[in-house]
This record gives C-alpha cells, structure tokens and sequence, in this order.
C-alpha cells in the first residue's frame, strides 16, 4: 500500500486492509475513503485528486445539465485513470438523461441523493450495468433502500456539512449498522481523523465519506477566502440553519455562520410580518424563504463572498488547519488509522 511507511507497524496496515476491504473491494480502491461530492467544489480537480491518492472520487453534478455532465466526467477522466462516481440529486429535472449520461460514460458508481430515489432510478442505473448508492437517513428507510435494490448505503449523521438530518452520525450507525451484514454501509459525517475511521471499520462499516476535510486540498478550486474560513474556524462554528416559525419549514443546512446567516434570520422574521400582515400568501412567503439561499455556496466556494454566501461545512472543519497536497491528507488519515490500531494492538499484547 503506498501510505505504509517505515515507522507503522505491517502488521497494522495489514489489519486496517482488511478491516476495509468490503469498501475497497466495491469501489475498486486502494482505500475505502469516499470524498463526499459536495456542490462547485466535487469538480474534475478535487475528484481526480481523490482517486489518484487512493481514494473514491465523487463528481457532484448538482444543477448540471446531461451535456455539462458529459464535459466533466470526460475532463475528469483526463485526469485519473481510477475509478470516481458521479452524485446525482434525485429531484433534478432531467434525472434519466443525467443516469442515462453516467451509463454511456461507463460510470461505476452512482450516488442518488437530496430525497429517496424511486425505484425505477435505482433499477435505471442498475439496469445499465453500474452500482447504485443512497443515502440512508433512518434504519427503516435503510432497510427499504436495500429491498429497492441499493448496492450500497451512506449512513451521514447531522455533524456533517451541507444538508442534514436530525440524528448525530454517532447514534444513526449503532441503529443502522448491525443491520446490514451483507450490503456495504458507508459512514459520512464528523470524520476528521484516522481514529474515527477505525472505530467506524470496528463497528462493521464498509468504509467512510469526508466532505469537509478535503475541502481545503490543494487540488481543490474553493476560492482562497472560502478555505481561510474553513481553516480559520472551530467545530462549534459549522451550525445548522435556523428556523424561525414552524409554520415556515427551513431545510437544515449545517454552514459556519456570516453576515449571510445573520440577514436569513432578519429575511424570515421580515417575510412572517409580511403574511401575517397579508401582503403575502403563505407559499410566497415560504418561496422567499427558500429562495434566499439559491447561488449562495457558488457565491461563496467560487466567488469567495464568504460574508453573504454559504459556507457549507461539518464540525470536522475544526480539524483542517491548513491547505495542504490530497496524497499529505491521505497519509495523515492512514497513519492515525494504523496507529490507533498499533496501541489497541499494543495495549492487548501487554495486558
Ligand atoms: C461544501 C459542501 C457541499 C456539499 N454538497 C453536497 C452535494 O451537493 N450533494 C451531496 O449529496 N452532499 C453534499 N455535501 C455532503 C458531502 O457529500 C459529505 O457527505 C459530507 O461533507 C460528509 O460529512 P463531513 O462534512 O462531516 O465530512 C456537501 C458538503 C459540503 C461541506
């Protein structure tokens, strides 16, 4: 393995390949590690820098259209001969035709998320020969995406960036994972360090998704501002955005806090008077909250407005302290993995 160095135990290295080889084995990786596609961010450079350092490379495609779709994956390509996956939102228009692109490309892997995939998507990407991945949010519905024909989960906890749901990633794999011997469970949200990636492996996951952490690699095209705020902020700064009248839902978005953030809580209050005073019907109203953040992540990732756009991000961004080159992040992960797995070794032979 390219990370085993002199100073790690073989042994242990031996251990962490085998305690991840389901993960490694379905992805066709050297590691079981997935980069979570995140929006603007999971483009050509970040995902070819993913795989080609052992990892799972995964496009995000976001609001693309088949034909940008088709550009990216082959740019990628360009870049990696190792296998990366394209993720796929599940309430994008034109689905098929973006499923349909994956499988022309000879894509691998597909990841559906934002909302459960319907059968007939996982049956589409199925039928055309690639495996299919959905995120799994709750035990019941784990179990109704594996009846459904998912070849693989993603178990992502509320510690992680981006959209989120209500259960800490901690309590979701103790109600998940002794579920599932067969079909592999990847855990997502929170991961920082090669310890947590351990335990997780222990528990019986098939591998891990990081997000936040690769954020700030150097192959990544975040703007400047976008990865001093990641390196610049602690755990308790990535907080879920905040809903201010239940009669108004705000989908959960976990971003550290800015000016943006601060005039979304003025915009709510301002667009509850307005329905409360009549100059709004209840879906104008809820539109305006829900438009408020539309652009806001390319604002910030891209175009570096970092004080009114959305800075996407999990508590694990208390743990990235600087940019640094994708294969420094992978050895750092790996050599914290197989130390943490030296001291249990260790700690037994001892006792
Ligand atoms: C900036 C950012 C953008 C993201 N965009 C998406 C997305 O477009 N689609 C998606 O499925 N997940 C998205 N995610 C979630 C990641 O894919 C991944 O699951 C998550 O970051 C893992 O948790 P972590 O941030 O704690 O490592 C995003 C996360 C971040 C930080």
């Amino acid at each position: 393995m390219k990370y085993e160095n002199a100073t790690d135990s073989h042994e242990d290295f031996a251990r962490l390949d085998m305690l991840w080889r389901r993960g490694r084995e379905f992805l066709g990786t050297e590691t079981a590690i997935m980069g979570g596609a995140m929006s603007w961010v999971s483009e050509r450079h970040l995902v070819s820098a993913l795989s080609n350092a052992g990892g799972f490379g995964v496009l995000a495609c976001g609001s693309m259209g088949p034909d940008l779709l088709a550009a990216e994956i082959a740019a990628t390509r360009a870049l990696t001969s190792a296998p990366f996956g394209v993720n796929l939102i599940t309430m994008h228009p034109e689905l098929d035709a973006l499923i349909d692109v994956c499988l022309e490309n000879r894509i691998s892997h597909v990841v559906l998320a934002g909302g459960l995939p319907g059968a007939a998507s996982i049956k589409r990407v199925k039928d055309g020969g690639a495996k299919v991945l959905c995120f799994a949010p709750a035990l019941a519905l784990a179990k109704r995406l594996a009846r459904g024909g998912a070849d693989a989960l993603i178990v992502e906890g509320a510690e992680a960036g981006g959209h989120i749901g209500p259960v800490a990633t901690s309590v979701l794999v103790q109600e998940i994972l002794p579920h599932f011997d067969d079909l592999p469970v990847f855990v997502a949200g929170g991961i920082g360090r090669g310890e947590a990636i351990v335990s997780y492996l222990e528990m019986g996951a098939a591998g891990v998704q990081l997000g936040t952490r690769f954020v700030c690699a150097n192959e990544s095209i975040a703007h400047p501002n976008f990865k001093k705020a990641f390196i610049r902020a602690a755990a308790r700064d990535a907080m879920p955005t905040v809903q201010i009248d239940p009669q108004f839902p705000v989908i959960p978005v976990r971003a550290l806090g800015n000016e943006g953030t601060k005039q979304f809580m003025q915009t709510q209050r301002d667009v509850v008077a307005r329905f409360h005073a009549g100059a709004l019907s209840q879906s104008e109203a809820q539109l305006e909250i829900e438009h408020y953040w539309a652009g806001a992540l390319r604002r910030a990732a891209i175009d570096g407005d970092v004080e009114y756009g959305s800075l996407m991000a999990g508590q694990s961004v208390g743990m990235v302290k600087a940019e640094q080159p994708m294969v420094d992040i992978f050895s750092e992960l790996i050599g914290q993995a197989v130390r943490a797995l030296t001291e249990r070794r260790t700690a037994a032979e001892t006792s």
